[in-house]
C-alpha cells in the first residue's frame, strides 16, 4: 500500500529493484510508491535519478549501480545500450525466461477468477541471428549526405546507424551496408522525416532460416517507380549473392506505417521461403509471418501435439490466419480446416502453398475475422472442435470472442504475444463460463520483454 506521496519522493535516491514491470522497466517500491528505473535488473541496488513524479508512479535513470543483480551480464551487442532494441541483453538468458514468466503470471493473476498455473517459459533454440524480418528506417548525414540506416534511439527518433546487429542473420549486416553505399551510388537520397523529403525511408528484408535467401524491399517517398530506382534494384539482385528478390514499396504519405498499399517486385520473387513442421511456407512482404521461427516451429509443433493427442479427425477454425500456418501444420491430423484472413496477399501465398503441398481439405477465406464468424453462424451453422484464435497484439473484441464461442464445442486455443490483452480476454471468456486449462509461454523475442502465449480454453 502506499503510504507517502510523490513530493515525499526525493529526486536522487538508493533503491533496491524488486522485480521487472512488463515494458522492461525495474521495479522499486518506496512505502508503497511504485519507480520504473529503465535499464534496471531484479537484485540490483541503485543510485537513481527520479524525472517526472505522477501520483502513483514515477520514472528513473541510473546514476550509479550500488551493487549489481547476480544475473547481470555483458551485453553481447556493443549498440544494446543506445539501440534500444534489446531492452533485456544485459540479463542472463535463463533468468530473462524467469522474469517473463512472472510478467505473465502478473497479467494472468491478477485476473481473480484465473489461478491456472503458468508454464516455465519454453526458451529460443536460437537467441542470436534469430530474427527473420528486419525493418530499418533510412535517413542521410546533413553535410556529406552519407546514407544512414538502423533503429531509433529508445523514446525517439533519432536514428542510430547499425553497422552490425546480431540479432538478425550475419548476412543481413552485408546486405545493408551495400545498399547504404549503392543508393548514393545511385543518387538516391536517404529520407528527411521532418521535412518529409528525400527518396529511401526504410530498407525491409525477409531473410529465410530454411534457404539463406533474402527478400529485399525498398520503401520509397514517392508513388511510381524513378529510374535510379530500378538500378539500385538491379545491383542489389546481380551484385550480392542469395538474393530471392527485390521489391519497391510505395509510400509517399506523411506517415510512421512502415509499408505504404503497393508494392512492386522488380527482379527475381516476391517472397521467400521458410520450414515449420516439415512444411514449406511462402512468404511474401505484407505476409505475418513469426519473427523468429525456430521458437514459431516449437509453437507449431505444441499445438499440433495437442490437436492430435486430444482430438481424432476434429474439424478446425484457424482465425487470424496469416498464411494459414496453423492450418496447414495441422491439416493432416485434421478433418478439414477453415481459415480466415484479411490481407490478401496472405490469403494468396496461402492458396499456393497448399496447393503446392497437394493438400485438399483447407477451405480459404479471405475477409475480416468477426464479419466471417458472423456469415458463419448465419449460413453454415457448423460447430469446430478446435477454434485457433492468433489476433495481433491489441487481441480480439468481444464480439468476436462471443461468435468464436458460438461457433466452437471443444476448445480455442488462443495464441497471443501480449499478456495484457490475452489477460482481459480471457477474463471475458471465463465470465462467458469457460475455463482456462493451460497457458504455455514461449520465448519468441529473446532479450526483449515480449513473450508469447499459448492458451488452451475449456468452452
Ligand atoms: C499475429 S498474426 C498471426 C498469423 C498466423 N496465425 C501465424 O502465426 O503466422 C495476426 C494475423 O491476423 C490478421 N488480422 C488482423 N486483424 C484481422 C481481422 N480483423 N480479421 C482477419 N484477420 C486479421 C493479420 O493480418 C495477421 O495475419
Amino acid at each position: 500500500m502506499q503510504t507517502v506521496s510523490k513530493k515525499d519522493i526525493p529526486q536522487e535516491l538508493v533503491v533496491e529493484i524488486e522485480k521487472l514491470s512488463n515494458l522492461g522497466f525495474g521495479i522499486a517500491r518506496v512505502d508503497g510508491y511504485v519507480i520504473f528505473v529503465e535499464g534496471a535488473c531484479p537484485g540490483d541496488r541503485v543510485k537513481i535519478r527520479v524525472g517526472k513524479k505522477n501520483k502513483n508512479f514515477a520514472q528513473a535513470k541510473i546514476l550509479e549501480i550500488v551493487s549489481p543483480s547476480p544475473y547481470r551480464v555483458e551485453p553481447f551487442c556493443p549498440m544494446q545500450k543506445v539501440c534500444g532494441a534489446c531492452q533485456l541483453q544485459f540479463i542472463d538468458y535463463s533468468y530473462q525466461l524467469k522474469l517473463k514468466k512472472e510478467i505473465v503470471e502478473d497479467a494472468i493473476h491478477s485476473i481473480s477468477a484465473i489461478n491456472t498455473e503458468i508454464k516455465d517459459v519454453i526458451p529460443s533454440p536460437q537467441i542470436r541471428n534469430y530474427r527473420h524480418k528486419i525493418q530499418y528506417p533510412v535517413a542521410e548525414t546533413k553535410n556529406s549526405k552519407r546514407i544512414l540506416a538502423g533503429y531509433y534511439k529508445p523514446n525517439s527518433h533519432e536514428l542510430v546507424n547499425i553497422k552490425y546487429c546480431p540479432i538478425q542473420p550475419e548476412y543481413c549486416d552485408s546486405i545493408i551496408e551495400f545498399i547504404r553505399n549503392a543508393a548514393k551510388e545511385c543518387g538516391i537520397s536517404g529520407y528527411d522525416e521532418k521535412k518529409h523529403a528525400g527518396d529511401l525511408r526504410h530498407i525491409v528484408i525477409r531473410a529465410s532460416h530454411y534457404t539463406n535467401k533474402s527478400l529485399v524491399v525498398l520503401v520509397v517517398n514517392s508513388s511510381k517507380i524513378f529510374d535510379k530506382l530500378r538500378v539500385l534494384a538491379h545491383r542489389i539482385f546481380t551484385e550480392l549473392n542469395n538474393i530471392q528478390g527485390v521489391g519497391v514499396n510505395y509510400n509517399p504519405q506523411k506517415t510512421n506505417l512502415i509499408l505504404g498499399e503497393k508494392t512492386e517486385i522488380l527482379e527475381g520473387e516476391g517472397y521467400i521461403e521458410e520450414k515449420l513442421c516439415d512444411k514449406v511456407f511462402k512468404v511474401g512482404t505484407k505476409t505475418f509471418f513469426q519473427v523468429n521461427p525456430s521458437s514459431a516451429n516449437n509453437i507449431f509443433e505444441y499445438v499440433r501435439d495437442y490437436i492430435s493427442n486430444n482430438f481424432t479427425s476434429p474439424l478446425v477454425l484457424d482465425a487470424y490466419a496469416g498464411i494459414t500456418a496453423f492450418g496447414i501444420c495441422v491439416s493432416d491430423i485434421a478433418k478439414k480446416v477453415v481459415s480466415v484472413e484479411e490481407v490478401k496477399e496472405s490469403v494468396v501465398l496461402a492458396d499456393k502453398i497448399i496447393k503446392e503441398n497437394g493438400i485438399k481439405n483447407i477451405e480459404l477465406h479471405n475477409m475480416d475475422a468477426g464479419k466471417f464468424f458472423e456469415k458463419e453462424l448465419k449460413t453454415k451453422g457448423r460447430k469446430f472442435d478446435v477454434t485457433i484464435l492468433d489476433p495481433p497484439r491489441k487481441g480480439c473484441t468481444k464480439e468476436s470472442l462471443d461468435y468464436a464461442l458460438k461457433l466452437t464445442k471443444g476448445k480455442i486455443i488462443y495464441i497471443s504475444c501480449n499478456p495484457a490483452t490475452l489477460a482481459r480476454d480471457l477474463k471475458y471468456l471465463t465470465e462467458k463460463g469457460c475455463k482456462v486449462d493451460s497457458i504455455q509461454p514461449f520465448d519468441m523475442f529473446p532479450h526483449t520483454y515480449h513473450v508469447e502465449n499459448a492458451a488452451v480454453i475449456r468452452v
